[in-house]
C-alpha cells in the first residue's frame, strides 16, 4: 500500500497539476500533462513541452522535478500526474522521480473524469537502477 498523501496536501497538488497541463505545449500529440511535485513543503509544477524536433521534448514530470531541484528543494514527498486518462508515467519519468526517493507516492488523476489512482514509485519502478548499489 502507498503512504497516503495528506489530503490537503493531495488537493492543492491536483489543482496545481491541472493548471500546469493548462500551460502544455503539445501541438504535436495534443495529449496534454500536468504535474506536480510535492517538496521542502513546497509545491513545483511543470508540463509538457513539445518540440518540432521531437525528441527534445520534456514530459510534464521531469519539468516539475526540475523545477524542484532548481529551488533547492530535493526531498520529494508526492508527484501527482494528471492527464486525459489517469496516464502512468513513462520509464525515463520513472527512473528520474525514483532518484529522489524509491517509495514516494504518487496520485494519477484523469482530467476527463476525476479518477485518482494512488501508487508509487516502488510499484512503478521496481528494482530502480541506482549507483549506490553499485560495487567501489
Ligand atoms: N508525456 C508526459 O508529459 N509524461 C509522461 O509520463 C508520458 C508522456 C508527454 C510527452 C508528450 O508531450 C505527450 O505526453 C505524448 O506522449
Amino acid at each position: 500500500m502507498p503512504t497516503p498523501i495528506p489530503e490537503p496536501i493531495l488537493e492543492a497538488l491536483i489543482e496545481a497539476a491541472h493548471r500546469a497541463r493548462q500551460n502544455a505545449h503539445a501541438p504535436y500529440s495534443q495529449y496534454l500533462v500536468g504535474a506536480a511535485v510535492w517538496a521542502n513543503q513546497q509545491i513545483f509544477a511543470g508540463c509538457n513541452v513539445e518540440n518540432a524536433a521531437y525528441p527534445v521534448g520534456i514530459c510534464a514530470e521531469r519539468g516539475a522535478l526540475a523545477a524542484a531541484v532548481a529551488h533547492g528543494a530535493t526531498a520529494i514527498d508526492a508527484l501527482v500526474i494528471v492527464a486525459q486518462d489517469a496516464a502512468s508515467p513513462c520509464g525515463m519519468c520513472r527512473q528520474a522521480i525514483a532518484e529522489f526517493g524509491p517509495r514516494i507516492p504518487v496520485c494519477l488523476v484523469s482530467a476527463t473524469d476525476g479518477t485518482r489512482i494512488h501508487t508509487d514509485m516502488g510499484t512503478l519502478l521496481p528494482m530502480q537502477f541506482s549507483l549506490s548499489t553499485a560495487p567501489p
